[in-house]
């Protein structure tokens, strides 16, 4: 067995097995999951199904063109206007294309989508999307409604076998292919690794926006997917990509509770201290203008003091209760009351266009490995994903994936067992004090704006941070961690969301997607730290 580098080999479990093997329990991974059915599969799943996964709390909901008078097309400029010169057209227009049929097949498998008098969807306006076209359930509650749905799907079906309370943390690769992957128990790692040998792999465990102490994502989500691929030797491209959400909740908690886009849709304004508008003088679109514009606009203002806050009194007043539960919930848990006061806001980490390169297909560099949702980089986001493009690319490339996986195997075994894990020995956890570091050390130096100064910093701490601590999963963390550093400090351009205060404007023509293994960044970092010693 070929071991990533400080994981420790000896005494290893392992368990082979014909079920599929399918790292993440969010929005991609069940509904990959369910289309894979009959072929038998095992979910990895750090919680108990539907908690802490990403998708599980995005708000806003599903874009996809379903009014008669928007299309695919209308959709597909929309994301490559927003993506800044770095989208993928083809991939663009394939997956607004195809946005109708899976919000249709996720209708007919349960999800209570919101609907109007005369049987339509209701649609909510985002900003940059040229039509009200995100599909919502009971106003600000997508994500959880259709995990639900999805939830209630696979326990009636017998082909998936979930691992609750297990987690990822190395791929085991041979000539060039996936063969293992290394779990252990979620609670901190403290097992020992079992190696799972499955007939194929697909990764769908989030993206990275926990690596930062200011996110909105839950608090598992750290990279440690992106950065599991990484350390095996997928290409990982896009890295320096980073959405920072402008309307995180700037409420002490952690991670940060998000006031959902659509608020702005209807109407909400950001204000400052001083009850300016400020964004008016910013964009002609305002509060609607790109998440990437609105999110620097915001990180100004709390740079300069003046404690920007989202104000939805005038645009909803008391109907923010009923209309968007789940942000009326956040306020009125931190003594808010948003039909009478604004609420404070701050830029806060949300979404990582970077990830595994993958092709159409679904596929990674490495053989036997699909990869879909917020771990994968598509082309479709480029660098800067259109709202409610997140659930969509997961929906399309969970089933891109499924078929490509089920074609790869071709026959279903007659009989699959259960897998029966039984951890024991020692892992080698991480110590909270080094990610408390790392998330505060992203932060500061790889945030909303960037300086090579910054970011030689971060790269320096981040090494530091790695030779002190070789928890499997904390290592996954410092590689995806070096993967957006690097990336960001090689992109001498402001671009999307990756703004750079010593380069502030964008090179001419369209950005140049990155693209690079892990071993390449660790040469180029290791060169660069050398240099600048
Ligand atoms: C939001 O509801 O504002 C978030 C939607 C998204 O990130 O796509």
């Amino acid at each position: 067995m070929i071991c990533p580098k400080n994981w420790a080999s000896k005494h290893v479990q392992e368990i082979t097995t014909d079920r599929i093997v399918i790292v993440g329990a969010g929005m991609g991974a069940l509904y990959a999951a369910l289309s894979l059915a009959p072929h038998p599969v095992v979910m990895i799943s750090p919680e108990t199904l539907g908690q802490g996964a990403s998708s599980a709390w995005a708000q806003g909901g599903v874009a996809a063109a379903m009014d008669a008078e928007d299309s695919p097309e209308n959709h597909a400029h929309d994301t490559l206007n927003a993506g800044a010169g770095t989208v993928n057209a083809d991939v663009a227009q394939m997956v607004t294309q195809e946005a109708r049929q899976h919000i249709l097949a996720l209708t007919k498998m349960g999800t209570p989508f919101d609907r109007t008098e005369t049987g339509g969807y209701v649609l909510s306006r985002e900003a940059a999307h040229s039509f009200a076209r995100v599909v919502r359930v009971k106003g600000d509650q997508a994500g959880a409604e259709i995990m639900a749905a999805l939830i209630e799907q696979v326990h009636q079906t017998p082909s998936i076998q979930v691992l609750e309370g297990t987690m990822a943390v190395a791929l085991d690769t041979q000539d060039g292919a996936v063969c293992g992957i290394a779990i252990q128990e979620s609670d901190d790692s403290r097992s020992a690794p079992i190696m799972l040998r499955g007939a194929a792999y697909l990764l769908a465990g989030g993206g990275s926006g926990g690596l930062y102490a200011v996110t909105t994502n839950p608090p598992r989500i750290r990279g440690q997917v992106i950065g599991m691929a990484a350390r095996a030797g997928a290409v990982i491209a896009d890295a320096e990509f980073v959405q920072f959400h402008p309307t995180a909740m700037d409420v002490g908690e952690d991670p940060a509770p998000l006031a959902t886009e659509a608020l702005r849709g209807e109407g909400a304004v950001l204000i400052n201290a001083q009850g300016q508008r400020f964004m008016k003088a910013i964009h002609p679109d305002a509060e609607l203008a790109p998440r990437d514009v609105v999110a620097r606009a915001i990180y100004a203002q709390s740079q300069a003091g003046n404690r920007p806050m989202l104000d939805t009194r005038a645009a909803l007043g008391e109907d923010i209760k009923t209309q968007f539960p789940s942000v009326a919930e956040y306020c009125a848990r931190n003594g808010i009351d948003p039909a009478l006061e604004p609420i404070p806001v701050a830029a806060a980490a949300h979404y990582h266009m970077g990830g595994i390169e993958t092709g159409t297909d679904g596929r990674a560099s490495l053989g036997n490995l699909w990869v879909c949702g917020e771990a994968s980089s598509t082309g479709l986001h480029g660098a800067n994903r259109l709202a409610s493009n997140g659930l969509l690319e997961a929906l399309v490339y969970a089933r891109i994936c499924a078929e490509g996986i089920a074609t790869h195997i071709a026959t279903i075994p007659a009989q699959t067992a259960e897998i029966t894990l039984e951890f024991s020995g020692i892992g080698t956890p991480p110590q909270p004090e080094n990610i408390t570091t790392l998330r505060q050390c992203m932060t500061d130096n790889v945030g909303v704006v960037r300086t090579a100064e910054r970011l030689i910093t971060a790269l320096k701490i981040i090494a530091d941070l790695e030779t002190r601590d070789p928890s499997p999963s904390f290592q996954n963390m410092c590689a995806t961690a070096t993967m957006i550093t690097l990336c960001a400090l090689l992109r001498e351009e402001s671009r999307g969301a990756h703004a750079r205060a010593d380069f502030p404007d964008s090179l001419p023509g369209d950005g140049k997607r990155s693209s690079m293994t892990y071993a390449e960044a660790l040469a180029r970092r290791d060169a660069i730290l050398k240099d600048t010693a």
